[in-house]
């Protein structure tokens, strides 16, 4: 039996091969023992150590550099003579086992701790330290090292003599922490993103601070600048207050921290709004007429209407009344597009001395659009009027609601409701924008929405509007304003001088009787534009004599084979085709009713995109003309054994209204008379069974469209009389209208004698 003295290990486990350092008295001894304990308990196995050196420590101490040899079973221990404990031992150094099995054990345990590596992301050298170990034991004993396992495992190991089983536990040992690994680098991957993407931020700003620091801004200083921002604001003192609590925030919490920058994003925003900034308001009608006309050619009605509105409003506020719900109406313009509703807009603004912005609801479903997202939601923005207001730089501007009847709703709430909150005067001076989450004071702004139709606008919203229509431009109205406007917009745009380039009244009317099929003056522009640019070339590329006049070739030159043609006469050569006027999104238009029959069932086949009001009144049509044949002078079994169908072409604007009743039953009549229609001839009007004929809306915008057209003559229902006085007089001049009650009137007027229908 063999005696050694004791150094005890605190928690800690040395094993054969290990070398250490440690801070205790070895005495003279060549060899010790090395005992884990904890709280005083002793294990039972030891290692038998070799001293390979002795120190001396700066202080008073002595340290001891040993070497790991094998394992011992420790017997019993007692102090010797001279006061050191020792205990007796029997050494157990590893016995190298047979067989098969353990090499497989063997195999299976580099697997396993190669796998570790290679997630721990081993540089090869604890790779090249385990292939070097080529003894059992001295294998399992690896698992030693390891951080990852406590003080129980490693005395598992330690206590473990036999090799075999041994090895069987530190694999064990070995997958458990495989597994664990695995599990940890999925989670680690998933977030890694996301963590990267904190990463990335932090290093950002600690180079920010690095540069403010630099340049003399400290983190105080950053404080400092925002308090003097806040204090030269004109905050009122509500925001005020909670800036400064924002303010405070941000000082406590320096500027590490991730959610400082948030704050500082919301201090940004906060000072964005221009809460002192107003500008001089002119409200001065006759100066506002004179910018009006300066800027728009025509539009007399509505120029008379914004001034007057603008009238009214000085004199409210001259007088001290407070806006109410009903004083409070809001301006909508109303009509096709290129009308020019954004335009008066802008000089609306000019007019009144304000600033001018334009902010688009088409495709807007989102509440928070408008009115911002709580600051807990991340990547909160305010809504568009905070925007509005910061692009504006002033607390009164005009505030252009473009497109209001292209707002949406859905389940993220509905922006109409924000809408008419902001524009409600007794709740604007009070508004409140979700991410700023402090009081607004919208009264101020001059709103002013547009759009192209109607009928979409929340009917909420429509109610609180002052509706002014731009029904589109004659053709007479077209040119004054080519040539007051476009031409020498366009001219200055091609980098060209008006003294350049001279051109026509009529050379204009060619290009908008050719080229151009509008209610508006938008592709006109478009047309003048590219005309222009061609002759820009020309005097670019060659020695021109200026001016350059541009005549009729020159515009067959730059704009090629005339793009619109008048089709009426071709189309209604036919009998069972009736010309009808309609009104959609992009205004006045004309529209070819087909009705053709075949052998079938007898019924109705419908097609080109017709909406249901409009399936309805061609069932109408044709009930009310087969029921009345006779009365009509046609075949009363013409349609027996046949089916009629009726086709609406021309794009595939869906169309959908009543207005076109008169024009089925035409078509219908037509195609059964074998009488065409007159190819001069454009009609609106809804019909009813009985055959009267009921008043339809649009009528200005249907007429200008007939006469873009070149019909001569209007079929209009005897309730929609009083309307024609909006048609330009220019246009009522050149047309003749016809005022109807009832079909059997209409179908006098429309279809051409029976005898010219046989001659043809
Ligand atoms: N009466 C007019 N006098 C002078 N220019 C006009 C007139 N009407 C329209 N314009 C010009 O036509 C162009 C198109 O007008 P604008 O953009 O205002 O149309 P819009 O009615 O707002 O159309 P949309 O409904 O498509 O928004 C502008 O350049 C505008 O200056
Ligand atoms: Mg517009």
């Amino acid at each position: 039996m063999n005696r050694l003295r004791i150094i005890p290990l605190d928690e800690t486990v040395v094993f054969p091969g290990m070398s250490v350092t440690l801070p205790v008295d070895a005495g003279s001894d060549d060899r010790v023992l090395l005992v884990p304990r904890r709280q005083h308990t002793y294990s039972k196995v030891g290692i038998v150590a070799e001293v390979s050196e002795r120190m001396r420590l700066a202080g008073r101490g002595v340290a001891v550099s040993l070497t790991g040899l094998h394992r011992a079973a420790l017997g019993s221990a007692s102090a010797d003579q001279d006061g050191v404990l020792r205990v007796d031992y029997e050494a157990r150094p590893d016995n190298t086992p047979p067989g098969t099995v353990t090499r497989e054990l063997e195999r299976e345990y580099r697997a396993v701790v190669d796998e570790i590596l290679e997630l721990r992301g081993d540089d090869g050298r604890i790779g090249a330290f385990m292939r070097s170990i080529t003894n059992t034991g001295a294998l399992a004993d690896t698992a030693g090292y390891s951080p990852d396992f406590n003080f129980e495992q490693k005395l598992q190991l330690l206590e473990t003599f036999d090799v075999v089983e041994r090895l069987k536990l530190a694999l064990q040992l070995q997958r458990d922490r495989l597994a664990e690994l695995q599990v940890r680098k999925r989670i680690h991957d998933d977030v890694e993103g996301g963590a990267q993407k904190q990463q990335r931020e932090y290093f950002l700003r600690r180079q920010l601070e690095a540069i403010r620091k630099e340049l003399g801004e400290t983190e105080e200083s950053v404080v400092e600048e925002y308090r003097g921002k806040i204090t030269g604001a004109g905050m009122p003192d509500p925001v005020r207050q909670q800036a400064e609590r924002e303010l405070d925030r941000l000082e406590r919490m320096g500027d590490a921290n991730a959610e400082s920058a948030m704050i500082r994003t919301y201090l940004d925003w906060l000072l964005a709004v221009p809460w002192a900034k107003r500008s001089e308001e002119r409200m001065d009608p006759v100066h506002a007429r004179a910018v009006l006309d300066a800027d728009h050619e025509g539009l007399d009605d509505v120029k008379r209407r914004i001034t007057e509105y603008l009238a009214v409003r000085k004199l409210r506020s001259e007088r001290g009344m407070s806006e109410t719900r009903r004083s409070g109406v809001i301006l909508t313009l109303i009509g096709p597009p290129g009308t020019g509703k954004t335009s008066i807009g802008e000089s609306i603004a000019r007019a009144t001395g304000r600033q001018f912005v334009r902010m688009s609801l088409g495709g807007v479903r989102d509440e928070a659009e408008i009115r911002g997202h709580r600051r807990t939601y991340i990547g909160a923005l305010p809504g568009r009027l905070v925007r509005a207001l910061r692009d504006a730089g002033s607390m009164n501007p005009v505030i252009m609601l473009d497109e209001v009847d292209k707002i949406g709703a859905d389940w993220r709430g509905d922006p109409s409701a924000a809408l008419l909150e902001v524009l409600d005067p007794a709740q604007n001076h009070a508004f409140r924008d979700h991410y700023l989450d402090v009081e607004l004071d919208l009264s101020h702004v001059l709103f002013i929405a547009t759009a192209n139709v109607a009928d979409t606008i929340p009917g909420a919203l429509f109610d609180r509007m002052e509706v002014i229509r731009f029904d589109g431009y004659t053709t007479d109205e077209k040119v004054a304003i080519a040539r007051e406007h476009l031409w020498p917009r366009q001219v200055e745009r091609n980098g060209l001088r008006v003294e350049e380039v001279a051109t026509t009244d009529g050379v204009l009317r060619q290009v908008i009787a050719d080229y151009t099929r509008e209610a508006g003056v938008r592709q006109l522009e478009r047309e003048l534009g590219t005309l222009l640019r061609k002759t820009a070339t020309r005097i670019a590329s060659a020695d021109q004599t200026t001016p350059i006049a541009i005549d009729a070739v020159a515009v067959r030159d730059a704009l090629g084979r005339p793009k619109v043609f008048h089709e009426a006469a071709v189309r209604t050569a036919v009998p069972g085709v009736a010309t009808g006027l309609a009104v959609t999104s992009v205004g006045g238009d004309v529209l070819f009713v087909e009705a053709a029959s075949m052998p079938g069932k007898g019924g109705l086949v419908l097609t080109g995109q017709l909406g249901d009001v409009m399936k309805e009144s061609a069932r109408i049509a044709l009930t009310y003309v087969k029921s009345h044949a006779s009365e009509l002078g046609m075949d009363e079994h013409a349609l027996d054994g046949r089916e009629v169908h009726v086709h609406v072409p021309a794009g595939a604007i869906p169309k959908d209204g009543p207005s076109a009743g008169i024009t089925m039953v035409t078509a219908i009549a037509s195609l059964l008379s074998r009488r065409p229609v007159k190819s001069t001839i454009g009609m609106t009007g809804e019909v009813t069974l009985q055959g009267r004929v009921l008043p339809i809306g649009g009528l200005k915008q249907k007429v200008l469209a007939a006469h873009a057209a070149n019909l001569t003559d209007v079929i209009i229902p005897e309730r929609n009389e009083p309307d024609l006085e909006d048609v330009p007089s220019d246009v009522r001049d050149h047309m003749t209208f016809h005022i109807v009650q009832s079909v059997d009137q209409v179908l006098a007027l429309a279809l051409e004698p029976a005898v010219l229908a046989m001659a043809a």
